[in-house]
C-alpha cells in the first residue's frame, strides 16, 4: 500500500479533525453496494475477474501486434485513454516513442477534433506497418469515431478491406452499441469494457492493459499486485491510507480549501496526474459541490505557478506524490573550478537532491498556508502504479461518497455532447 503522511496539514485542521465515522459508513455503502451508483462498482474485483477471464486473449492479441506492427493507434478519449497513456509514460518514458525499443510506436488520437494533431500521428506512422485499437465504452463519442474513420481508411487503403479488418481491435462495452455492433458484423477481435465499470475506473481492464503489454508493460505483474492492494484497502480502520486521504481532503474541503494541487517532481507523473484529475473531477463535481483537482509538475512549475501557491488566494491544498525507489541513478558531477559554487553537492545523487527539494518545498508552502498531504509509492514500477491506481480508485469513492455525491455517474458531460450533435447536424 501507498504511505500516507498528513503532518502537514495537522495544523490546519481547526479544533476537530477528520471525521472517519463517515469515511466508514462510505466504505461499508461502497463494499455493501448500497450506495448510488453501486452497479458501477466492478472496479473492486476487476484485477481478479481480468486474471481469470481476458488476460490471456490480452497478452496474445499484444503480443500478435508486437510482432507484425511499428506502431499501435489507441483511439479513445477520457477513461478510455488517459490510464494507458499514464502508465506507458510512468514506466516506460514521456519520450516512449522517440527512444530505441524492441516494442511498437503507440499514439493516442481520439481524444480531440485537432486535424493538425490526428495529420501529424499519420505523419509520423508513415509507411510503417500499424494495428489500431479503438476504445469506447458507449461506442458512439464524437471524438474517437472521427479518428476512427480516418485511421481505418488508412488501413484499408494499406492492407485492403480483409487486411484492415485483421488490424483493428475494439474495446468496448460487451453487449451493445454502434461500436460493438460494428466489430460483430465486421469481425473484428473484441475485447470488454465491462458493464459494472465506469470509463474513469477501467484502466485495470482492456481498456488500459492492451496499449500497456504493447508497450512491454508486465500486466500481469500489475494485475498481480492491484489484487492484493485492493484486498489490502478493504480494511476498516482510521489506519487506511484511503480512509485517510479521503477523510482529510474532504475535512479540509469543510474547511474552504476548494482546489487540490496534484503535484510530482517526475515529468513521467504527467499523465497520472491527468488521468487523477478526470478520476475525481468527474466523480466528486456535481451538484454545486466538489474538490477542483488541478496538477502541476515540479520543480518547473515551482518557477510558473510557484508565486500563486505560496502568495495566492488561500483556498489551495496540495497533495504531493513521491516514489520510494525511482529506479534511476545520476550523481552531481564535481567541476574543477566550482565557478557555480555547487561542489558542496558533487557526487550526491540526484535522487537525494530531489528528497531535499521536495522536503523544502512542502515546508516553504505549508508555511504559505497550504495544507499539505504526501503520498509515497514503493516503486516508479509496475507495483508502485497498481498501488497509486488502486489507492486513489479507492479514496476517490469513498471520498465522493463522504460528500454525499454518486461517484459513478457523469452527467455534467452530456451538456457539452447535446450542443455540439445538435450544431454539427444544423450546421449551414
Ligand atoms: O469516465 C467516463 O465514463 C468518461 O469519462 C468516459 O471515459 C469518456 O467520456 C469516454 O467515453 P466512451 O468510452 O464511452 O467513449
Amino acid at each position: 500500500m501507498v504511505k500516507i503522511d498528513i503532518s502537514g496539514a495537522k495544523e490546519f485542521f481547526g479544533p476537530t479533525g477528520p471525521d472517519f465515522s463517515k469515511v466508514s459508513n462510505a466504505h461499508r455503502t461502497l463494499f455493501e453496494r448500497s450506495g448510488e451508483g453501486a452497479e458501477y462498482t466492478g472496479w473492486l474485483e476487476l484485477p481478479e475477474r481480468v486474471k481469470a477471464g481476458e488476460l490471456k486473449a490480452i497478452l496474445s492479441a499484444a503480443a500478435r501486434i508486437r510482432g507484425n506492427s511499428e506502431a499501435l493507434v489507441v483511439i479513445g478519449i477520457g477513461g478510455s485513454y488517459l490510464g494507458a497513456k499514464a502508465a506507458i509514460d510512468l514506466l516506460r518514458s514521456p519520450n516512449y516513442n522517440m527512444k530505441k525499443k524492441d516494442t511498437p510506436d503507440v499514439f493516442f488520437a481520439g481524444n480531440g477534433v485537432s486535424p493538425a494533431a490526428i495529420s501529424e500521428i499519420i505523419e509520423l506512422i508513415g509507411d510503417r506497418d500499424f494495428t489500431v485499437n479503438v476504445i469506447s465504452k458507449s461506442g458512439g463519442t464524437l471524438e474517437p469515431a472521427l479518428s476512427f474513420r480516418v485511421f481505418k481508411a488508412l488501413l484499408e487503403k494499406k492492407y485492403g478491406a480483409a487486411g484492415a479488418k485483421r488490424r483493428i481491435i475494439a474495446t468496448t462495452d460487451a453487449q451493445r452499441g454502434i461500436l460493438h455492433d460494428t466489430a460483430v458484423s465486421e469481425g473484428w477481435e473484441r475485447f470488454i469494457v465491462p458493464n459494472d465499470v465506469g470509463g474513469r475506473f477501467s484502466v485495470l481492464s482492456a481498456v488500459g492493459l492492451l496499449p500497456m503489454a504493447v508497450a512491454g508493460i508486465d500486466i500481469e505483474k500489475v494485475l498481480n499486485c492491484a489484487v492484493r492492494e485492493l484486498h489490502d484497502l478493504d480494511l476498516r480502520s482510521s489506519e487506511n491510507p484511503a480512509w485517510i486521504y479521503a477523510g482529510v481532503r474532504q475535512h479540509l474541503y469543510g474547511l474552504g480549501r476548494q482546489i487540490e494541487i496534484l503535484a510530482c517532481f517526475e515529468p513521467s507523473f504527467r499523465f497520472m496526474a491527468e488521468w487523477w484529475k478526470q478520476l475525481f473531477g468527474e466523480s466528486e463535481g456535481k451538484n454545486g459541490i466538489g474538490i477542483y483537482p488541478a496538477s502541476v509538475e515540479f520543480s518547473a512549475d515551482l518557477h510558473s505557478m510557484g508565486q500563486f501557491i505560496q502568495d495566492g488566494p488561500r483556498r489551495l491544498m496540495e497533495t504531493v506524490v513521491s516514489f520510494e525507489d525511482d529506479g534511476a541513478e545520476l550523481k552531481v558531477p564535481f567541476e574543477l573550478r566550482d565557478r557555480d559554487g555547487l561542489n558542496y553537492l558533487a557526487g550526491v545523487q540526484f535522487g537525494e537532491v530531489q528528497r531535499i527539494v521536495t522536503k523544502a518545498v512542502a515546508g516553504a508552502h505549508i508555511k504559505g498556508d497550504v495544507p499539505n498531504i504526501a503520498i509515497t509509492a514503493s516503486r516508479r514500477d509496475e507495483e508502485g502504479f497498481a498501488e497509486l491506481v488502486c489507492f486513489f480508485e479507492m479514496s476517490c469513492a469513498l471520498s465522493a461518497y463522504v460528500s454525499g455525491v454518486n461517484p459513478f455517474n457523469q452527467p455534467g458531460v452530456e451538456a457539452y455532447k447535446k450542443n455540439m450533435f445538435k450544431m454539427l447536424q444544423e450546421r449551414e
